[in-house]
């Protein structure tokens, strides 16, 4: 048995085994004061995860695209930074951002944020894609990685990123080139580990040995589940890879907000132009978030039932002990819901009996346009 593995199963403070579930309530409850480097104050730890050979991370960690891309406009910097303290507090550890999302701006608002208490966080930022002309485009060049590190040090205001992502494979530089860069940029202290992001398992195998990945950042939530069947998971399990799940609420779907009549900003919130978040997908899916639903009825966080969006989280958490889910929210009540996933778990029967119903509902829409640059860019 690998380090990793030996780990996780020795681990009992922060993982507890029963029957087959996996508990995470002791860790929610215990809290530790640490001291930052300009403030003193508490923080909850909370479950833990470990990508790759020892990269740790808090089990649930948070995207912050939304906070100035994406979703919508940019949210009030004030509050965002806000939020972003309230999740270290709350024993959040892991925060996701990449140099496209604004651009630039996401990176800029962490940095501000995160300054403060840059040895208690772990910063995953991404490389690699732009949108030059509203066109997609990927440069994994060395020269374009060690011009974007740089930059990326700076509006993050640091001297290292802790993980460091292609966002997306670059057809023109082979993935041995990228690997290798990778390698020197950790030499010089400038990444502590790098990750990819929607590649085809054969690229993490190659990348794999030029120089170890950490974690491989996907898109997974119970209504997307490729990487089950395209050997992702496989590939990270068998090689000791962490793997990040992107959009693990659907993009907010599996919040159970949305309906039929859920319209999103024409220019600044992707989803506008995504098949799986038109009218007719979004009424047709609503039978799979009933059935979510169901489920957190069934649940209790805190005393009281779950919410689709706690059961979403929990599924993710009880596939593979090396997922770390990234939900993004932009809302404090919407974080503090979401950690209360760590809260439940799922016996062997009731995690075949979800499968089996997940497996038998089509879900309406696919996730990106068809023939879109955003659908030819990923499984490279
Ligand atoms: N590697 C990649 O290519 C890639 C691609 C996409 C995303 N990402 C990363 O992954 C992160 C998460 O993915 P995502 O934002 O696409 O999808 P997501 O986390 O599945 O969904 C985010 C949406 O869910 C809503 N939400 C969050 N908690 C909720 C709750 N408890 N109840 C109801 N709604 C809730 C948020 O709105 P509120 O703000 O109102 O809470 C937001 O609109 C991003 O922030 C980004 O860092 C990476």
């Amino acid at each position: 048995m690998n380090a990793r593995r030996k780990f996780l199963k020795t681990s009992t403070l922060s993982v507890i085994a029963l029957g087959g579930a996996v508990a995470f309530a002791k860790d929610l409850q215990d809290s530790q004061t640490h001291t930052m480097q300009s403030a003193t104050f508490k923080s909850q730890s909370l479950p833990y995860r470990i990508l790759g050979k020892d990269l740790k991370v808090s089990a649930l960690g948070l995207g912050c695209m939304g906070m100035s891309h994406g979703h919508g406009p940019a949210r009030d910097e004030k509050e965002m930074i806000k939020l972003l303290h309230k999740a270290i507090e709350l024993g959040v550890t892991y925060f996701d951002t990449a140099e496209v999302y604004g651009p630039y701006t996401n990176e800029i608002l962490l940095g501000k944020a995160l300054k403060p208490y840059r040895d208690k966080v772990i910063i995953g930022t991404k490389f690699g894609l732009y949108y030059p002309f509203s066109k997609q485009h990927q440069d994994s060049s060395k020269k374009a990685i060690l011009r974007a590190v740089d930059g990326s040090l700076k509006r993050l205001q640091s001297d290292y990123v802790d993980l460091y992502t292609q966002h997306r494979v670059d057809p023109d530089t082979p993935i041995e080139e990228v690997a290798d860069t990778m390698s020197e940029l950790i030499k010089m202290g400038k990444i502590r580990y790098y990750g990819l992001s929607e590649p085809n398992y054969k690229t993490i195998q190659r990348a794999h040995k030029i120089h170890p990945v950490t974690s491989v950042q996907n898109h997974y939530s119970m209504m997307f589940r490729e990487v089950e069947e395209n050997k992702i998971l496989q590939t990270c399990e068998k090689l000791d890879i962490g793997f990040s799940a992107y959009s693990p609420l659907e993009r907010g779907f599996l919040g159970g907000l949305m309906n039929k009549n859920t319209t999103f900003h024409k220019t600044l919130d992707m989803r506008a132009g995504f098949p799986r978040f038109q009218k007719d997908a979004l009424r047709e899916n609503q039978k799979i978030l009933n059935y979510v639903k169901e489920i957190a009825k069934s649940k209790k966080v805190d005393g009281k039932s779950a919410t689709s969006a706690q059961i979403a989280l929990a599924w993710l958490l009880a596939q593979k002990p090396f997922i770390m889910p990234i939900p993004e929210t932009t809302k404090l009540t919407h974080l503090k819901e979401n950690l209360g996933a760590l809260q439940i778990s799922f016996s062997q029967d009731e995690l075949e009996a979800i499968d089996k119903a997940l497996k038998s509902m089509p879900v309406f829409g696919e996730r990106y346009p068809p023939n879109s640059d955003a659908a030819r860019s990923v499984g490279l």
